[in-house]
């Protein structure tokens, strides 16, 4: 019997059961607490975090200081945001991606299959906010809440992420202060008897670093040098961190950017939140100078956020991962 006849838990038995064995190990879990203890713990803590990113490109965190409560209340706006009528949500429709915030249904990207989404940016919030949707009331104070605790979080990871690399932090933690952190709400629908399982289709993230929240089961990523989707289980509490186009870039290639992809939910329609974070918009991102030399020579040409809105376009047809018209050929 094709899974999506099995209803409840014993659906997500069997599709548990026919996930693709794989080779590695389970995705780790990460308790970030570590990293403001003495010296000793928070080494330890760096390089479980250096190791996931190296091994296998994401990890999820626990103890970071985000309260349940304000997860749930991001949750519960997004979800409220996408129960509203078609008209308000119609306010934010657009298809140009040059937008402060735009909501959309459709396949125009080349990698949506059954999702709406609703996009924008929070860094600094006093200069987004203002763009966000009124309607939930509660919308602007439950986002706002956590996009400032998730962009507290990715930039104590970043700075342990740095110091992984043997780079030093400084500079770079100024730069991805006045970064961008852009916001993206989606909302699948329950998986159909009938419909397609994907809702959003294989791809990796440009920025640094993602930070995502799901409401149920969906995600599913394919670590570096793996051939087998696995999908990431929701442990309460947890946020889900995956490394993006623009550190691979940084890292020449040491860490790589996650192909990730949203499957639906046969149980439930499903909510995430991704938290793209990088730096300005006309920033460059380079291969640190210190992970460049005679052996190790630059992998990747310099870009920005805003050459990657320059690069979506001219991909909506043939969908390509950024990173990928990044790499210098040196053949
Ligand atoms: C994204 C994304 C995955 C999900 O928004 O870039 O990969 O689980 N989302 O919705
Ligand atoms: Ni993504």
């Amino acid at each position: 019997m094709p899974d999506c006849y099995l209803r409840g838990s014993m659906a997500s038995q069997v599709v548990q059961l026919r996930q693709p064995s794989s080779s590695r190990p389970p995705l780790p879990v990460i308790n970030l607490g570590r990293l403001s203890k003495d010296p000793a713990t928070r080494a330890l803590a760096i390089q479980d975090i250096a190791r996931a990113c190296r091994e296998q490109g994401c990890f999820q965190v626990v103890n970071h200081g985000v309260s349940k409560s304000v997860m749930k209340g991001a949750l519960e706006a997004a979800s409220e945001f996408f129960e509203l009528s078609p008209e308000h949500k119609e306010l934010f429709a657009s298809t140009d991606i040059r937008r402060p915030i735009r909501y959309d249904t459709s396949s125009r990207d080349g990698i949506s299959k059954a999702r709406s989404f609703l996009k924008h940016y929070a860094n600094p919030l006093e200069d987004w906010v203002q763009y966000w949707p009124m309607h939930p009331p509660s919308y602007r104070q439950k986002m706002g809440e956590y996009a400032v605790e998730i962009q507290r979080v990715s930039m104590q990871l970043m700075d342990a992420i740095l110091q992984g690399l043997g780079l030093r932090p400084l500079c770079m933690q100024e730069k991805l202060e006045k970064g961008v952190q852009f916001l993206a709400l989606n909302n699948y629908p329950q998986l159909s008897h009938r419909g397609d399982k994907i809702g959003l289709a294989s791809h990796s993230d440009y920025g640094f670093l993602t930070i995502l929240l799901q409401s149920s089961p969906g995600l599913e990523v394919m670590p570096h040098g793996d051939d087998a989707w696995k999908s990431v289980p929701v442990i309460p509490g947890a946020l889900h961190v995956h490394i993006g186009d623009h550190l691979e870039v940084l890292s020449n290639g040491q860490f790589k950017s996650l192909v990730h992809r949203a499957v639906l939910n046969p149980d439930e329609a499903r909510i995430s939140i991704a938290s793209i974070h990088g730096l300005a918009k006309d920033e460059k991102v380079c291969c640190a100078d210190e992970l460049v030399d005679e052996e190790n020579p630059e992998m990747y040409r310099e870009s920005s956020f805003q050459d990657f809105l320059d690069f979506l376009p001219s991909n909506i047809n043939n969908y390509k991962r950024f990173v990928e018209s990044l790499k210098i050929n040196r053949a």
